[in-house]
């Protein structure tokens, strides 16, 4: 018998309510429409209201994703969830998650934070865990509540960050030669200290002082990011496309982390595959790092953009400095 598929079934995105746009941050750090919009693609960002926890946007995405795959939180084994923007740094977000939705207590659940390719790499997770038979159907969420973490002081990175969640329902296939057809991870260690949150793990416990100096939000050197992020995004996509055997002009559509249109438009140039064929929403939410490709996922397979049979690349880069890709097949 040739080896089952491991496919998605199902999808489901929730942003809150609340949208800041670039006109209202530049009331509050010396920033402009017209920097942000030129510089970023970015128009406006989704911000969680008080109170509302990653778990809980985590939450309704998986809802809708299950919903859409027909399925129960009961039918639910596996509940990986990638954030680097957990509930709390213990226990891991899946678990409230998990609590929240009634997924039974017999699923395996765990957080994984690859930062922005969070989402790639518990796909691939994901993928390994039901391919070798062990489990079932997983829940893949990606989720961030970045607004916590972000220096709303700091307009080289209050600008560019959103809050929202994406998830994915995964299961298998009899169809060969469908779903996830093959993975590309890897990670730039010693780019570590180009993208970081200094204080509040173990190395630097928080302490007044680090808070004062708001050592507990994000930290970036922007120009930096920038140049890795587009060898490696161009890099992570040409090895998938030869590994599984696939031209760039057969993509129907790629899902890019959505963290900056200059970003997209240079991986369009580099695979020279137009615009057309990338799907963008970061102008709605900005970079929502661990929840940028599913929300953006979601809303492809909402709004038509994916068809069956339809192959999709996904390429995401972010804090590690870690990067990925995944080729499906619908
Ligand atoms: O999720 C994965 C990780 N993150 C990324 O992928 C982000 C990668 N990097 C970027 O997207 C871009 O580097 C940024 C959008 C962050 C910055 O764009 P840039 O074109 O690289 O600008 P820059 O950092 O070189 O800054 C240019 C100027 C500076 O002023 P001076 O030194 O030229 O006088 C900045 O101080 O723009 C200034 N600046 C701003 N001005 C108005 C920086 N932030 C702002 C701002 N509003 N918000």
């Amino acid at each position: 018998m040739p080896p089952l598929s491991t496919v998605i079934l199902g999808t489901g995105s929730y942003a809150p309510a609340r949208i800041v746009t670039n006109d209202e941050l530049a009331h509050t750090v010396e920033t402009s429409d017209e920097w942000i919009f030129s510089r970023t693609g970015i128009k406006e960002r989704r911000i969680a209201a008080p109170g509302e926890t990653s778990s809980d946007m985590g939450v309704v995405a998986a809802q809708r994703a299950l919903e859409d795959a027909g399925l129960k939180p009961a039918d639910i084994d596996l509940l990986i969830v990638a954030t680097m923007t957990p509930d709390m740094p213990m226990p891991a977000c899946a678990c409230f998650i998990q609590r929240k939705l009634g997924v039974p207590t017999t699923a395996a659940c765990f957080d994984l934070n690859a930062a922005c390719s969070g989402f790639v790499y518990a796909l691939d997770t994901a993928c390994a865990m039901i391919s070798s038979g062990r489990y079932k159907k997983a829940l893949v969420i990606g989720v961030e509540k970045l607004s916590a973490v972000i220096d709303w002081q700091d307009r080289t990175t209050c600008v560019l960050f959103g809050d929202g969640a994406g998830a994915t329902v995964i299961g298998t296939s009899e169809e060969p030669n469908r779903g996830l057809l093959g993975t590309r991870l890897g990670a730039f260690g010693e780019g570590a200290e180009l993208l970081y949150i200094s204080h509040g793990g173990s190395k630097s416990p928080t302490t007044p002082e680090s808070i004062a100096a708001r050592d507990h939000c994000i930290r970036m050197k922007g120009k930096e990011v920038f140049k890795l992020a587009v060898r490696a995004m161009d890099e992570a996509a040409r090895d998938i496309l030869e590994q599984c055997h696939v031209r760039a002009d057969q993509i129907s559509l790629v899902i890019p982390h959505q963290a900056n249109l200059r970003i997209i438009d240079a991986i369009s140039q580099y695979l020279e595959l137009p615009m057309e064929r990338f799907f963008v929403n970061v102008d709605r939410y900005g970079n929502t790092s661990a929840a940028s490709i599913p929300l953006a996922l979601d809303e492809a397979r909402r709004t038509g953009r994916i068809k069956k049979d339809d192959l999709t690349l996904m390429v995401a880069f972010g804090a590690g400095l870690t990067y990925g890709s995944a080729l499906i097949r619908w």
